[in-house]
């Protein structure tokens, strides 16, 4: 039988096989943006290996914490952005939506 551990994951308790890594209990709650870029923009793991910082959360109170390289422990503390209680991430404008520069045409325009 395999060992396992929990930890929290936005007040959510997550199980994970023991050697699991943080980055993989925050998507098991079905969490896809871990932070937000500096224009707004949802942001998630992309390399997996420790080389994009896309993965950073707060562990246990310490920001940029990258999830990819930590390994689960019991009773961590995760928190990713937006944080409950805070603003929702808001889906990205549709192409229509998005208003043309001057001397542009929008999407509906091109169609
Ligand atoms: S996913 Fe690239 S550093 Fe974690």
């Amino acid at each position: 039988m395999s060992e396992t551990v929990t930890l929290v994951v936005n007040d959510i308790a997550v199980e994970m096989p023991a050697g699991s890594m943080v980055s993989a209990a925050i998507l098991k709650t079905g969490t896809q943006a871990f932070r937000r870029s500096v224009t707004g923009e949802p942001r998630g793991p992309l390399c997996g290996m420790g080389i994009c910082f896309e993965c950073r959360v707060t562990i246990d109170g310490e920001q940029h914490s990258r999830s990819c390289q930590t390994v689960c422990r019991n009773g961590m503390d995760v928190r990713t952005e937006p944080q409950k209680g805070t603003e929702e991430i808001q889906p990205q404008k549709s192409t229509e939506e998005i208003q043309p520069q001057k001397g542009t045409k929008s999407a509906k325009e091109t169609k």
